[in-house]
This record gives structure tokens, sequence and C-alpha cells, in this order.
């Protein structure tokens, strides 16, 4: 779509196109040109966007840190997802999981070989020696944050504290190796390295995801990418990185009852963190933490 520059920027923020958006769609045209995969322009928050995405994000974390306040040993799954829903609410914010696909509860607990989707429940009772994910996401003002953290549960083998730092490293390498104009692919393929080294899998069967204005956009982080390939990444756009890492063989199945948790087939450890990443003009910024 061709805009005269005086006119306001399709992004949505007031400004004059040529004071916004101009010089991105030189760079993108140059790009889509040489065949590289753009995003859409929905893809593209403007600022007012980003202010209200990270207000979002913000309580994201609160929730997170009131989780870390409190889990125990001896809690259940199920009192970890009050805590979520509680504090969630009385922010003003609704679970985005609650609901979601039929997801009945307002987060995901994954314990051990549950490799991710864990559903709360008041009879799994966090034991000496678990890890154990929980996966929060937060809809504000109808804007949407997600991120995820490991907590290791009492005293706990040297197996598997190694996994979890290691599947945090591969989530900030994947991180650093996001770059303003890169591609999608170059996440994945600094994962893949770094948990190969480590003599750990990365799980195929699940991704990171745009976020935002929904819970689960375009494009698919993929944590097994191929450096330049895949949709580029441009300033504006906002993805989760959310490495599942698996001790053993990175095979799933699920959880046949429910529908909805995966487990690792070789019954190995797995372990996941997530954050969501803002991409900038220059740099950056990591939303959540
Ligand atoms: N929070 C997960 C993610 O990181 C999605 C969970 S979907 C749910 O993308 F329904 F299980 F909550
Ligand atoms: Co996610």
């Amino acid at each position: 779509m061709e805009m005269k520059r005086n006119t306001l920027c399709w992004c949505g923020s007031g400004k004059k196109y040529k004071q916004c958006h101009e010089k991105f769609d030189e760079k993108y045209q140059m790009m889509k040109i040489k065949g590289y995969h753009m995003p859409h322009r929905e893809l593209i928050k403007n600022p007012k966007e980003i202010i209200e995405i990270k207000k979002s994000a913000q309580i994201n974390s609160g929730v997170l840190d009131y989780v870390a306040g409190h889990i125990r040993t001896g809690m259940s799954t199920e009192d970890i997802d009050k805590l979520v829903y509680e504090y969630t609410v009385s922010h003003g914010a609704i679970p985005a999981p609650l609901g979601y696909e039929g997801f009945p509860k307002s987060c995901c607990t994954s314990v051990n070989d549950e490799v991710c989707h864990g559903i709360p429940d008041p009879n799994v009772i966090l034991q000496d020696g678990d890890i154990v994910n929980v996966d929060v996401s937060t809809i504000y003002h109808g804007y949407y944050a997600d991120a995820s953290r490991m907590f290791m549960i009492g005293n706990v083998s040297e197996e598997a504290k190694r996994l979890v730092e290691v599947t945090k490293e591969c989530m900030e390498i994947g991180i650093k190796a996001i770059k303003p104009w890169g591609c999608v692919g170059d996440i994945g393929a600094a994962i893949v390295e770094h948990a190969h080294k480590n003599g750990y899998s990365v799980v195929r069967d699940y991704a990171g995801h745009g976020v935002g204005k929904e819970f689960h956009e375009d494009p698919i982080v993929s944590h097994v990418g191929i450096k330049n390939t895949g949709m580029v990444l441009t300033p504006g756009m906002i993805i989760t990185v959310e490495p599942m890492i698996n001790a053993g063989d990175w095979h799933l199945y699920i959880d046949a009852d429910n529908g909805w948790t995966s487990y690792s087939e070789d019954g190995s450890l797995s372990a996941q963190w997530e954050n969501m990443i803002l991409i900038r003009e220059h740099d950056i910024e990591i939303l959540s933490a």
C-alpha cells in the first residue's frame, strides 16, 4: 500500500508516515524483493500497543514472582493454580489459559518428565527433588503476555539442576541470537547447538510464537531452527522464546485422558523457560523475566 508522506502512518501511532514507518517500509520492500519471508503488518505493534503489552507482561512477571515466593514441598499443583488465579484477577487481569481451547485451569504446571501443558491437580503434590515448570499467561486490557520459569523443589539432584540451568542458558542464547531484521531461524539454530553440546535434545513438537494482540500469533519460533531461514523479525514484533529441553530423547507422547499434557517418551526429565522479547530498531528488549 503506497502511503502519502504526510498522511498518518499505517501502524496507528498517530504520527505522520514520513516520521514513522517510511524508512521501515523501504527496508522491508528491499528485503521482500530479495526473497525474504516478511511479516504481515498485523504483527507490527505500535508504541501504544507496546505500552499495553508491557503492562500485561509486568503483571505476568508479578504472578511468577508471587508463585516463586510461595511454592514449596507438599503443595499441590492446584495450589499453584489458585495463587496464579488470585494474583491475576486481583490485578485486574485474566489468566489466558483458563478456557483457552478448553484448557481447564489458569496456568500450566509441568513436573519432571512432563514436557508442557501439565494441568494443575489437587492430587499432584510437589515432592522433595521435583523440578516443575509454571507457565503463566495474562490478558490485560485485551493484551497478552506469556512467560514461564522452572522451580526446584527442596533438594534436587545435580542431574536435574544441570538440566534446569542449561535450559535457561538455551533460552538466553536463543534471545541473544535475535537481531532486528534477522531471521527467526537464527534463534533455534543457537538453541539446538547449546543443547546438543550439553548432551540434551530439543523438543520439536512445540514452539515459541508471536504474542501481544493474540495469545499465539505468527511467526512460529522453532527451537530447532536453521540460521538465515524463516520469517524476518522487524522492529515492533514481539515473540516468545520458550525452549523445552529433554535430558534424553526429544520424542513425546500426549496424555490420552486429558488430551493436553505431554511427557517425554523415554521418561527422562524435561525443562522449559520462556520469556517475551520485543524487537526494537537497534536492539531487543526482554519484556518478562
Ligand atoms: N503458555 C503456553 C505457551 O507458552 C500455552 C499454553 S496453552 C494452555 O504458549 F491452554 F495450555 F494454556
Ligand atoms: Co508461549
